[in-house]
């Protein structure tokens, strides 16, 4: 089984919905997937009830009963288990990346949101596991140039010395929209928001695994439109 944490310590940054995205992306691609969800306000474990059953399972848990949520996961026969967090709980954050095979850190790529996310990096520094970032919340690229703020906010990220997923998450109506009916945007018909999702679970396949052992997504990842505009 997979264990991926979806962490920053920073409220609103995008975890919950990063984290349903990439459980749901799981479950759409035949895998069995189950959310631990840490966040005492179940935000994570709510949205999924909309699905009536349909979809991945969500368990919750605190920090320290993670591993335990995590031996139970892999005794019922789940491939893949996301754990969401919630903001400034730094023990629960601590020990999801203790328990996660890799932590994906969501950030919104302003340089105040960098600078919080500096906190998180040197937790999962001195557990010495590995993580990458991936950018939310980004603006729409204008004819293929990133607007100013989004390239300075590359930059700074760079100074973390963590892999960047190559695909931008964009601000998007639709990511809340799909959630408030439990959908992934790769079930609603906004082509732009199913791709960067299906990029970026093919992302994690590739870097976290090393192998696809799913069917690949339809027209995703090798996108270069996907890429960070120059
Ligand atoms: N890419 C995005 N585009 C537009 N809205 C987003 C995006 N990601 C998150 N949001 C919105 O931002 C708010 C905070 O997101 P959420 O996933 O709940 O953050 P967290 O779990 O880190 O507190 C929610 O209203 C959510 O719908
Ligand atoms: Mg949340």
């Amino acid at each position: 089984m997979r264990t991926i944490a979806v962490i920053a310590l920073k409220g609103g940054s995008g975890k919950t919905t990063v984290a349903t995205h990439i459980a749901l992306a799981a479950h759409l691609r035949g895998l069995k997937t189950v959310v631990a969800d840490t966040d005492p306000q179940r935000s994570a474990t709510e949205v999924l009830r909309a699905r009536d059953g349909l979809g991945p399972t969500s368990v919750g848990a605190i920090g320290s009963s993670l591993f335990a949520a995590q031996i139970a996961a892999v005794g019922s026969g789940m491939d893949t288990m996301v754990i969401d967090t919630a903001a400034g709980a730094v023990e629960d954050v601590a020990q999801a990346i203790v328990v996660a095979d890799y932590s994906l850190l969501v950030v919104r790529p302003t340089l105040m949101d960098i600078a919080a996310a500096v906190r998180t990096v040197d937790i999962i520094r001195r557990l010495r596991k590995p993580a990458m970032i991936v950018v939310n919340q980004a603006p729409t690229a204008r004819d293929g140039v990133e607007p100013p703020s989004v390239k300075r906010a590359l930059r700074a990220l760079e100074v973390m010395r963590l892999p960047v997923v190559p695909t931008l998450l964009r601000s998007r109506a639709i990511y809340q929209s799909a959630l408030e009916t439990g959908k992934s945007v790769e079930e609603c018909y906004d082509v732009n928001a199913a791709r960067e999702i299906a990029a970026l679970w093919t992302f994690i396949e590739r870097f976290t695994f090393g192998k696809r052992d799913t069917p690949p997504p339809p027209d995703a990842a090798e996108d270069e439109d996907l890429k960070f505009a120059p």
